[in-house]
């Protein structure tokens, strides 16, 4: 979502600053802007609506020799996606220059005041009322009069500000919203994911909730949320600079898409053996596993579809309820929740907000959360009580692909470590079991081959009115991620149903040009898909059908794409992939801009 650079030293800042931006730009965004202070302290700024290219473009216009700069993506919350919206945004006196990630619930409110009191406001965004409330509050401490408004704003922020009298501080603080401070020799840079500056430092200090950081060339200062000093803890981050080339793909979807067998490895390196699954991660919160009397999932978008592959299998293994709920309705509509709850959040970024409103609405009611992220050292990870990661590598496309994948291999996983410490397998269940887990990465090899047949069966049916996904059992889990690629990614109507619900209203939509996208397992519900099929057929709707153990389908599908065999669950996420590639394919004939589709971002940092 948002991205937000700040950098003070000797480098020169614009061009710093606009290199963190373009490492920022696959989180999404729909305009640019940068202010720099120079040595005297005149702060001057240039916003763009549109790519960073457009902001590149007035670049020139900058004086040279500036000794601090603060710079940011916007993806538009209040306010049109314009030059004017963009950030960063001045008081009218152009002495404040401030940049915020989050949203300012009590925005209108604060507005309302500032006008009665004479502020002029030019922008349509949320953020200007943070300007012209530190103008209020200065009185030659930039950092004072930040630290006498926050208490003032509701809602979410990861703010920088610079003060023209000031030059060579910037002041940054956070509340719910991802900010880092990176340390150099006489340098600091700051940012709202550290990937923007690892290139510069990989000593990172995470500002948690409620911090504010003050930042000068020789180094920084941290104060808490009551104001009180404390010492940074500093981390040093390794970081796998290919992740963010191409490497001769043309994009970073496909080229993750072709890491998944390697990626789904490594989710089971040190964790699954030919004896069975153990992840260490858990033996922390042990005695909360053994009292756990239910276990509540929250996610969203995939990783909510991730995590519905396992559990129903999860449920029938462990004999507790288990319950999967997208975490925008579970954080203010929450179920029943106590000590004897485990809460399971699943995500790719570790910042989304519904999930993580949905972590602390689970912490507050004494409920014991474990993560399951592949981004380390996000906030998810900083707020759980136990943290599995993925280790799937970074994921620079906005569409899941290989974290999708590994969600729903680390969450099966998952599952069967929970079953063991149990005793709700045998050792001979869990020995089967990891003997076929421990297959996954070829299999996902050979799904990814098979998948070669996609190009000329999306030709064939691009330009349909929609697209029907459905499966049954483990399944269908996969069918709903199916439909959400096709939708993110080629701009095409797609629905994911379970294929029984067909009859009961969707059915009406079938036809010659409304294919069936069926996930066809070898599971018990396999005759009952099968008809579901035929009835879809006998409506002249084509079925494309991505079979696994499945060898007779000339009777129910049109064109068939063929996976290895597998137990459901493990199928379901292997049959992901050639979904994947058909969403691809069809995204390229419909010339969308497949690793940032349109009005989406790579990480939703706000509700
Ligand atoms: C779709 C997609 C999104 C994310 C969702 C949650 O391809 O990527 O639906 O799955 O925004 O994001 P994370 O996993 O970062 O919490």
């Amino acid at each position: 979502m948002c991205g937000i650079v700040g950098y003070i030293g000797s480098r020169d800042v614009s061009t710093t600053l606009i290199e963190g931006l373009r490492l920022l730009e696959y989180r999404g965004y729909d305009s640019a802007g940068i202010a720099v202070a120079a040595t005297g302290g005149e702060i001057s700024m240039r916003k763009r609506a549109g790519r960073l290219a457009n902001l590149e473009g007035v670049l020139g216009e900058l004086p040279t020799g500036s000794i601090a700069g603060i710079a940011h993506t916007r993806w538009a919350t209040h306010g049109a996606p314009t030059d004017l919206n963009a950030h960063p945004h001045m008081d009218e006196h152009g002495e404040i220059a401030i940049i915020h990630n989050g949203i300012i619930e009590n925005y209108a409110e604060l507005q309302r005041e500032l006008t009665a009191k004479g502020h002029t406001l030019s922008s349509d965004v949320d953020t200007e009322v943070i300007a012209h409330l530190i103008e209020d509050a200065y009185q030659g401490d930039i950092r004072l009069a930040v630290a006498a408004v926050l208490p003032r704003l509701h809602g979410q922020w990861a703010l920088v500000v610079m003060h023209r009298g000031e030059p060579g501080r910037i002041i940054a603080a956070r509340r719910e919203a991802p900010l880092a401070v990176g340390l150099g020799e006489g340098e600091q840079f700051l940012a709202s994911d550290p990937v923007a500056i690892l290139e510069h430092t990989n000593k990172i200090v995470f500002l948690r909730d409620g911090d504010l950081a003050d930042l000068q060339r020789g180094g920084i200062t941290l104060y808490d949320a009551a104001g009180a000093k404390f010492a940074p803890k500093v981390e040093t981050i390794t970081w796998d600079g290919a992740a963010a080339r191409k490497e001769g793909y043309d994009h970073f979807m496909r080229k993750e898409m072709d890491e998944q067998p390697r990626a789904l490895s490594a989710a089971m390196l040190g964790r699954v053996s030919v004896d069975g699954v153990a992840i260490s991660e858990l033996d922390a919160i042990a005695p909360a596993l053994a009292a756990a009397r239910s276990i509540e999932v929250v996610a969203c978008g995939s990783a909510y579809y991730a995590s519905l592959t396992a559990a129903t299998l999860a449920e029938r293994l462990l004999r507790v309820p288990v319950r999967v709920t997208v975490a925008s309705e579970f954080r203010y509509d929450p179920p029943a929740l106590g000590p004897t709850s485990l809460v399971i959040a699943v995500s790719q970024s570790g910042e989304t907000a519904d999930t993580l409103g949905a972590v602390r609405t689970a912490k507050a009611a004494g409920a014991t959360v474990l993560a399951i992220v592949n981004a380390a050292g996000s906030s998810l990870t900083r707020e759980a009580d136990a943290v599995v990661l993925l280790q799937a590598g970074t994921e620079i496309s906005v569409a899941a692909t290989k974290s999708y994948t590994s969600q729903a291999l680390v969450t099966l996983l998952v599952t069967l470590d929970l079953a063991r410490r149990a005793g709700a397998l045998t050792a001979e269940d869990l020995r089967s079991w990891s003997t076929e887990l421990l297959t996954i990465p070829a299999m996902a090899s050979a799904a990814l081959d098979s998948s070669d047949a996609l190009p000329a069966i999306a030709k064939k049916y691009f330009g349909s009115s929609g697209f029907m996904f459905v499966s049954r059992g483990a399944g269908i889990a996969t069918a709903f991620e199916g439909a959400l690629k096709l939708k993110e990614l080629a701009y095409i109507h797609a629905e994911g149903i379970a294929a029984g619900e067909m009859k009961h209203g969707p059915i009406s939509l079938l036809g010659a040009d409304h294919p069936v996208v069926a996930v066809v397992l070898n599971s018990s519900v396999l005759p009952k898909l099968v008809s579901n099929l035929m009835e879809s057929r006998a409506r002249s709707a084509p079925v494309i059908a991505i079979l696994s153990g499945v060898d007779d389908w000339s009777t129910f599908a049109t064109d068939a794409v063929v996976i290895p065999a597998a137990r459901p669950e493990i199928a379901a996420l292997i049959a992901t992939i050639p979904l994947q590639r058909f969403s691809y394919e069809m995204a390229l004939l419909a010339g969308a801009d497949i690793d940032q589709p349109k009005n989406l971002a790579k990480s939703v940092t706000v509700e």
